[in-house]
């Protein structure tokens, strides 16, 4: 293969090189092109843009392939945590037993909250959207850690790293407790990651909230599949404002705003809310699916299709593994999750899906399972950002080595040069 493409423009050829990333991903690099001939590319939603070379995480979309660090995402589901994947983003190997146990009580140090920022929850109203909360409280941190605002070694970057990654659990669980005016239940210093979230979220002063293992190995998973994929539109986010060398506080904030809309993390309560709908009005799948194909409704199918997997997302296939199996451990039955399955069965087989290579995404099952454990669907989308915070933090630190601000061009569509017209004219 040529390691040069030639373009032809305006009778002029230039040469622009190719870039070979370390799975064979082949990409022409056009950064002189404007120099070279005036042009710009242009690609509107970024579908065909690589905006970074990055060493995090792997994905090959067309054969259903997630790797972080280079270990498959079905090997980590099974062997690691979410704690130790975490490590894996942000440091790039697996850790030691003494790293992670060093890690471990690093977060344990920094998981409770200043209480000049526990008294902001009292100032939100009780029905504020947690993410809102969240990206709010997040950036406010910066306030009460100004010596981390700029991070000139790996010291203050694990320093910063560890208050992010132990303080969202926090804010998350306080937010939940505030929104249903309950007293707030501070962190324990004895449990892990995932239990003592559910900790904070559900027990009582006079009653400590004790999970069965199932439900709390079920969470943990949850949040390590969702802990990065890539240049995301929130892990995108979190890089631009970041390569403006904003800090880790503010950057990770903008992801969480990011990822609210319901065609990003959003999509979890919208495949709820879908599952929900079509339980009470009694719809069928077949008419749900009739009216989905028929474009002038402008309904989608909440939870399928991507787009970079035109293939199963393997992490749709290790969610709806966990969810069968926990559901069935705990006996619940719950009637959503059949009404997903049949939905999922019917739409592998349409060809509406099939043609266009739609298929489950992470979110088509998510949701049931955060419902079983007792989740409420406001909180869905902040379990996804809790679970996204280890890849925002490594994404952010990777943009931080390249010193280059992030600047996207434009092609101006709009009125050419016009007099100020005065208001009497108008
Ligand atoms: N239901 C029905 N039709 C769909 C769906 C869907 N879920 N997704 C895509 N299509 C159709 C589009 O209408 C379009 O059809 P056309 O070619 O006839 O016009 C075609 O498939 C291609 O769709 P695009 O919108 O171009 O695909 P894109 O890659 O831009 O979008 C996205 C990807 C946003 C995820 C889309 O599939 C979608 O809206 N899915 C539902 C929301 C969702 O589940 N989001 C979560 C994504 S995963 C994540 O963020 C964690």
């Amino acid at each position: 293969m040529t390691d040069t493409a030639k373009l032809q423009v305006d009778g002029k050829s230039v040469e622009l090189p190719i870039i070979v990333g370390s799975e064979g991903e082949r990409a022409i690099d056009v950064s002189k092109l404007r120099a070279e001939t005036g042009y710009i590319t242009l690609d509107q939603g970024y579908g065909n843009t690589g905006s970074c070379k990055s060493d995090i995480t792997f994905i090959d979309g067309e054969k259903g392939i997630l790797r972080y660090r280079g270990y498959p995402i079905e090997e980590l589901a099974e062997k690691s945590s979410f704690i130790e994947t975490a490590y894996l983003l942000i440091w790039g190997e697996l850790p030691t037993q003494e790293q992670l146990q060093s890690f471990s009580d690093l977060l344990t140090g920094h998981q409770m909250l200043h209480e000049g920022i526990r008294r902001h929850f009292d100032f939100f109203p009780p029905k504020s959207p947690p993410m809102a909360v969240l990206s709010s409280v997040l950036n406010a941190l910066s306030c009460f850690h100004p010596q981390l605002l700029e991070i000139t070694d790996d010291n203050f970057f694990q320093e910063a790293v560890a208050r992010i990654m132990a303080k969202v659990r926090t804010i998350a669980a306080f937010s939940h407790r505030h929104a249903l005016g309950y007293n707030i239940t501070y962190p324990h210093p004895d449990k892990k990651y995932s239990a003592n979230f559910l900790h904070m979220m559900f027990s009582d002063p006079y009653n400590d909230y004790d999970p069965d293992p199932v439900i709390v190995r079920a969470l943990d998973t949850i949040l390590l599949l969702h802990a990065d994929h890539e240049q995301n539109c929130s892990t995108s986010t979190v890089r631009m404002v970041g390569s403006s060398e904003a800090n880790l506080f503010a950057s990770v904030a903008a992801g969480v705003s990011a990822l609210w809309g319901p065609l990003h993390g959003g999509a979890n309560v919208a495949v709820v809310d879908m599952l929900d709908s079509m339980l009470d009005e009694g719809l069928s799948v077949k008419d749900f699916v009739g009216q989905i194909k028929d474009k002038k409704n402008g309904i989608r199918l909440m939870g399928f299709g991507h787009r970079v997997y035109k293939n199963f997302d393997p992490r749709a296939k290790i969610i709806k593994s966990i969810c069968n199996d926990m559901l069935a451990k705990l006996s619940i039955d719950d009637p959503m999750l059949s009404m997903a399955e049949e939905l999922e069965a019917a739409a592998l087989e349409d060809d509406y899906f099939v043609s266009r290579k739609l298929y489950p995404n992470v979110d088509f099952y998510s949701g049931v399972i955060l419902r079983a454990i007792g989740i409420p669907k406001e909180m869905f989308t902040v379990m996804f950002a809790i679970g996204r915070m280890p890849g925002w933090i490594a994404q952010w630190y990777e943009e931080s080595k390249f010193t280059k601000i992030s600047r996207p061009r434009q092609v101006y569509t709009g009125a050419t040069e016009r007099g100020y017209v005065p208001m009497s004219d108008r």
